[in-house]
C-alpha cells in the first residue's frame, strides 16, 4: 500500500527517487510524485496513472535538480486517484511536504480544528493533516514539529518529510507501515522496502515504531517520539539486486512461477537434517510441540489458503485440530484462544495490517506466535515470538506464486515435525514423506515445463465469464487459490466450491459451456469427484480435470486432463497449483490484462 522513497546525498535525487519508485510500484499505481529541495524551494511534481506518466513529465527526473527529495507512489484511500491527491503534499507556502504510507484515522477531527485555525485542504486525503499539522507545530525545529505531529495523530504511518528551512535534512518516522533507512558514501535514503535501494546500498537500518530519523549527507540519527536519541544497529542486505529484477521474462509472476522450484528447495533444504526436519526457529522442545492441544492459522489471502491447505495436511498427520481464520474476521471475533494452543500467522509481506492485529492480538492473550513470513526483517517477522522463513526471495508480482508455494511447504514440514514427536508417524512413513518433499522441485519443473499446452486451453477461455472450481478435501484447499489467481489477474468472475456442495444451489449457474476446473488429487475421494463431474456436465460444463498420472478413468468424464506427477495424498497442491497458475496468467495474457499490477489491487495491504 504506497510507496515511499526518499534521498538525500551527492547525487542528484530525483532520478534516484523514480528509480527507487520503479521498483515499489507493486504497492501501488494509481499516482505518483515527487518532491525536491532545488537550490531555492522545493519543487513538486505529481500526476495521476502509473508511474510512467510521471518520469515522462520529469524526462525521468532530470528536469528536477536538488540533492535531497522524497517521491510517492499511491494505492487510494482516501480520495480517488487524481494528480491534486497525489503525494507529496505541502503546507501552503510549499515549505514543508510529505510522503506517506497508511492511514490516519483521526484525520476528520485533526482538519476541523485546523480549519477553525484557518488552514485551507485542497485534497481529499488524510496525509494533507500531516503537512498543515507540521506547518501548525513547526516554529523553526523540524525534529520537534515532528514528534509533535506523531503525538497527536493515530492511525498507521511512514512517512518522508523535508523543510525548506532544512535542506540539509530529511526526516523519516513509522508507525505500523513498514520503511527502512539505507546508507552508502553517497548520503542516505529511505525506502518502503528494501529493493527500492538495493542498486546503492545493502546497508540498512529497519526502523520500529514510533521512531524518528534524521537523515543528512554524511550523518544518520534516530530517536524516540519523545526526541530521545536512540542508537540502532544496521543489517547487511545479502540478497541479490537481480533477484527484483525480471531477468528477461514478459511478466514478474512468470518468472516468478519459475523460480517455484527454487524457492521450494531453499526453503526445505536448510530444514532437512540427515533423514530428520530440524526446525530450529521454532524454538520449541519436542515436549512442547507434544503440548499443542489446538493450532489456530490466522491469514489474507492467498496465505490464507495455505493454512487452509495446512488445515488438511496438520489434522490429516499430526491429529491436531486446526482452525483457520481469515485475520480481518479473527480480530474482530472475539476468538477462544485456549490453553495449549499455538497461533500460526502466516505472510508474505510480513506488514499485511490484518495479520499484524491478529498476532497482537493473540500476544495480547498470552498466546505465542509463530510467524510463518517472506520478507526478513518485516513487522510480522520482528513481532513473532518465533519465525520461520519462507526463503522466497522478493516477490514482486502482485499475485503471489512462489512464497506460496514456499508456505505450503513450510507448513508441511511443520506437520511432518508434529506427527514425528507425537509418535504418528513411523520411520518408514517418515522416509517415505522426506522423500516426497525432495522430489516436488523437479515435479513442479516438469510441470512449469507443460506451459504451452496450458496456453492453449486458456485462450480458449478469454471470453469466459464465470468459471468454477471444484475439489474435495485439500482439492478444495487448491480450488480456492486456483480461482483467486485467475479473478485478481484476468477480472474474470470464479468461484471455488467443495465439489460436493456445488448441488445445494450454486450448480444453478452452470449452463452450456461454463468451465468447471475440477481438480481430483485424493484416490480415495476420485468416485465422489467423478459423480461430481458428471452432474455439471450434464448441465452443459466443459470439464478440464486435474488429477493424478494414472488416473484414466477421469477421461471419461472431464473434457480435458492434465495430468500431475505422484506424490503423497498430502503434497499434491504443491503440483496442482502449477497448471492453475499458469491458466490464470495465460488467461489474463490473452485479455490484455496489467499481469504485475492488477487493477485496485497492491502487494502488501498494510491498510485494515
Ligand atoms: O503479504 P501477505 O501474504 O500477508 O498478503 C496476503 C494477501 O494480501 C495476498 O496473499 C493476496 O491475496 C495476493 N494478492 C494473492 O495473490
Amino acid at each position: 500500500m504506497c510507496g515511499i522513497v526518499g534521498y538525500i546525498g551527492n547525487r542528484q535525487a530525483a532520478p534516484i527517487i523514480l528509480d527507487g519508485l520503479a521498483k515499489l510500484e507493486y504497492r501501488g499505481y494509481d499516482s505518483a510524485g515527487v518532491a525536491v529541495f532545488d537550490g531555492s524551494k522545493i519543487h513538486t511534481e505529481k500526476a495521476a496513472g502509473r508511474l510512467a506518466v510521471l518520469e515522462h513529465l520529469t524526462r525521468g527526473g532530470e528536469t528536477m535538480p536538488g540533492f535531497s527529495g522524497i517521491g510517492h507512489t499511491r494505492w487510494a484511500t482516501h480520495g480517488a486517484p487524481s494528480d491534486l491527491n497525489a503525494h507529496p503534499h505541502t503546507n501552503k507556502q510549499g515549505t514543508i511536504a510529505v510522503v506517506h504510507n497508511g492511514i490516519i484515522e483521526n484525520y476528520i477531527p485533526l482538519k476541523k480544528k485546523l480549519e477553525k485555525k484557518g488552514y485551507e485542504f485542497v485534497s481529499e486525503t488524510d496525509t494533507e493533516i500531516l503537512a498543515k499539522l507540521l506547518d501548525y507545530y513547526y516554529k523553526g525545529n523540524p525534529l520537534e514539529a515532528v514528534t509533535k505531529v506523531l503525538h497527536r495523530v493515530e492511525g498507521s504511518y511512514a512517512l518522508g518529510i523535508m523543510f525548506a528551512d532544512f535542506p540539509g535534512e530529511l526526516y523519516a518516522a513509522r508507525k505500523d507501515s513498514p520503511l527502512i533507512v539505507g546508507r552508502n558514501d553517497d548520503g542516505c535514503f529511505i525506502a518502503s522496502d528494501v529493493p527500492a535501494i538495493l542498486k546503492y546500498t545493502r546497508t540498512v537500518y529497519y526502523m520500529d515504531n514510533q521512531e524518528v530519523a534524521c537523515l543528512k549527507a554524511d550523518d544518520l540519527q534516530f530517536y524516540s517520539v519523545d526526541e530521545e536519541e536512540l542508537s540502532k544497529e544496521s543489517v547487511t542486505i545479502d540478497w541479490d539486486a537481480d533477484a527484483a529484477e525480471k531477468a528477461g521474462y514478459e511478466h514478474f509472476m512468470l518468472k516468478e512461477m519459475y523460480e517455484q522450484p527454487k524457492t521450494i528447495t531453499d526453503t526445505i533444504s536448510p530444514r532437512i537434517h540427515e533423514n530428520d526436519i530440524v526446525i530450529e526457529e521454532l524454538n520449541m522442545s519436542d515436549e512442547e510441540l507434544r503440548e499443542i492441544r489446538k493450532i489456530h492459522i490466522v491469514a489474507c489471502g492467498s496465505a490464507y489458503h495455505a493454512g487452509v491447505t495446512a488445515k488438511y495436511v496438520i489434522e490429516g498427520l499430526a491429529r491436531i485440530p486446526v482452525e483457520v481464520d481469515v485475520a480481518s474476521e479473527f480480530r474482530y471475533r472475539n476468538p477462544i484462544l485456549e490453553q495449549g494452543a499455538m497461533v500460526i500467522v502466516i505472510s508474505q509481506s510480513g506488514e499485511t495490517a490484518d495479520t499484524l492485529a491478529a498476532l497482537r492480538e493473540s500476544k495480547a492473550r498470552g498466546f505465542k506466535v509463530l510467524g510463518i513470513v517472506n520478507v526478513v526483517g518485516s513487522s510480522i517477522a520482528r513481532e513473532a515470538d518465533s519465525v520461520m522463513y519462507t526463503w522466497a526471495g522478493p516477490e514482486i508480482a502482485v499475485a503471489t506464486t512462489k512464497a506460496y508455494s514456499a508456505q505450503l511447504v513450510a507448513m508441511y514440514m511443520l506437520a511432518m515435525k508434529m506427527a514425528k514427536v507425537r509418535g504418528l508417524v513411523d520411520e518408514k512413513t517418515f522416509g517415505s514423506l522426506l522423500s516426497d518433499l525432495r522430489c516436488l522441485p523437479d515435479q513442479v519443473e516438469m510441470l512449469l515445463a507443460q506451459k504451452e499446452k496450458i496456453q492453449h486451453f486458456a485462450n480458449r477461455y478469454v471470453g469466459a465469464k464465470d468459471i468454477f472450481f471444484i475439489g474435495r478435501g485439500v482439492d478444495h484447499a487448491i480450488s480456492l487459490e486456483g480461482s483467486l489467481k485467475l479473478k485478481e489477474i484476468s477480472y474474470v468472475h470464479s468461484e471455488a466450491y467443495a465439489a460436493g456442495e456445488l448441488k445445494h444451489g450454486t450448480i444453478s449457474l452452470i449452463e452450456d459451456g461454463t468451465l468447471v476446473v475440477a481438480v481430483s488429487t485424493q484416490e480415495d475421494l476420485f468416485a465422489k469427484t467423478i459423480s461430481n463431474i458428471v452432474e455439471v456436465k450434464a448441465r452443459g460444463a466443459f470439464v478440464m480435470a486435474v488429477t493424478n498420472e494414472g488416473n484414466k478413468a477421469i477421461e471419461k468424464a472431464a473434457d480435458y486432463v492434465v495430468y500431475l506427477p505422484e506424490t503423497c495424498n498430502w503434497f499434491t497442491n504443491s503440483l496442482a497449483i502449477i497448471p492453475l497458475q499458469l491458466f490464470a496468467y495465460y488467461v489474463a495474457l490473452a485479455r490484455g490484462c496489467d499481469v504485475d499490477k492488477p487493477r485496485n489491487l497492491a502487494k502488501s495491504v498494510t491498510v485494515e
